[in-house]
């Protein structure tokens, strides 16, 4: 099989913030049966949490409030589109611990304080987003900020003057279908899942068409992966995109529209040479799952099998040529 590099979000994480017997959290079930997550420190000084299920941090250890303005809200140039319009549209897919959308909230009302906002969060489970309440982590966000995204995971629905919210529980690969069902689309989509290898479910070509139907014609969409085959997925949905800056270490983010704009402001950000020929290895054959409710270990077996019988570039031939050119004295190709 092809090593291509994996890009978790707790990568580089510095052990001192783990716990020191395990390196992780207690367990995420309590005695009552309960999901009972432990808020680990981040380096921003914000916190996040680990999921033993998937056996990666909710967020980089490199700052999790820091994350979501970098990877998620410049990315979708959420301010300027408030500075131009009065009502916005939010997808926030993996809505977890709600930081995506506190610094979505934020930012708009920053620039514009009567602008409307609609956001959609789609989540497995309210156990995460209660359990960023219950330990207070919504608080480093202004009001009515805290307040708004509490009553959203107490009452999972929220109506004022300004703000429409609505969190659907579920398996996200069913609960993207009521939105397209509604032909609902978003201004901007916050695509969040765990990395690749380990949820691919929330990462195959079936699942991004459906949110890519869920994109309005002017929106923009950003994750923090930059994975090849995530990138392939966007592709065949018919986005274009773009690299988005890294947090913390090299590798970027991805943000991707329907149309490639016009003024240099709000473009796609290029993508690099290292970047466009790694999109030719074997690590940019995408993940499927084309009825959307086969297993984990399903799809990351189709996938295998997809890339033993490949004749395209093996990662890690790619991966070599990039490492012994950036050790060369003149790095020009
Ligand atoms: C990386 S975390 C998201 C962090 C979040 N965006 C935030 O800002 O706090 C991934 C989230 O996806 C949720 N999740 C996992 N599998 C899911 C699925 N099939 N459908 C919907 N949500 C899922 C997890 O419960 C977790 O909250």
């Amino acid at each position: 099989m092809s090593q291509e590099p994996q890009f978790t979000k707790s990568e580089e994480a510095p052990s001192f913030h783990k716990s020191p017997s395990s390196g992780i959290s207690p367990g995420v079930y309590d005695r009552r049966g309960g999901v009972s997550l432990t808020p680990q420190l981040t380096q921003d000084g914000s916190y996040t949490f680990f999921s033993e299920e998937f056996q990666e941090a909710f967020h980089s250890y490199h700052g999790a409030k820091q994350e979501a303005e970098i990877k998620f809200i410049k990315p979708t140039q959420i301010r300027d589109l408030a500075s131009k319009s009065n009502s916005i549209r939010i997808l926030d897919i993996c809505y977890g611990l709600s930081y995506n959308s506190a610094a979505a909230l934020e930012a708009i009302w920053d620039v514009n304080y009567s602008c409307y906002i609609e956001l959609v969060g789609l989540e497995i489970t309210a156990a995460v987003p209660q359990q960023a309440v219950a330990n207070n982590l919504l608080s480093l966000w202004k009001p009515p900020v805290p307040q708004l995204l509490s009553e959203l995971a107490t009452n999972h629905q929220v109506t004022t003057s300004l703000f429409q919210g609505n969190l659907l529980l579920g398996d996200a690969r069913e609960t993207i279908q009521q939105l397209c069902q509604k032909e609902w689309q978003a201004d901007a989509i916050f695509l969040d899942p765990f990395s690749p290898p380990k949820c691919p479910q929330l990462w195959t070509v079936e699942f991004i068409a459906k949110v890519a139907q869920c994109l309005k014609p002017t929106g923009k969409l950003a994750t923090y992966s930059c994975a090849a085959a995530v990138r392939t997925a966007l592709s065949l949905a018919g986005l274009k995109f773009g690299s988005t800056r890294g947090l913390g270490r090299k590798s970027p983010g991805t943000v991707a529209s329907f149309k490639e704009h016009q003024d240099q402001h709000s473009s796609l950000p290029p993508i690099s040479l290292q970047e466009q020929e790694h999109l030719q290895t074997r690590a940019a054959i995408p993940y499927r799952d084309i009825h959307l409710r086969d297993s984990t270990e399903i799809i990351q077996e189709r996938r295998r099998k997809e890339q033993e019988a490949s004749e395209l570039e093996p990662t890690s031939q790619w991966k070599k040529r990039w490492l012994l050119l950036k050790n060369k004295p003149n790095k020009t190709p």
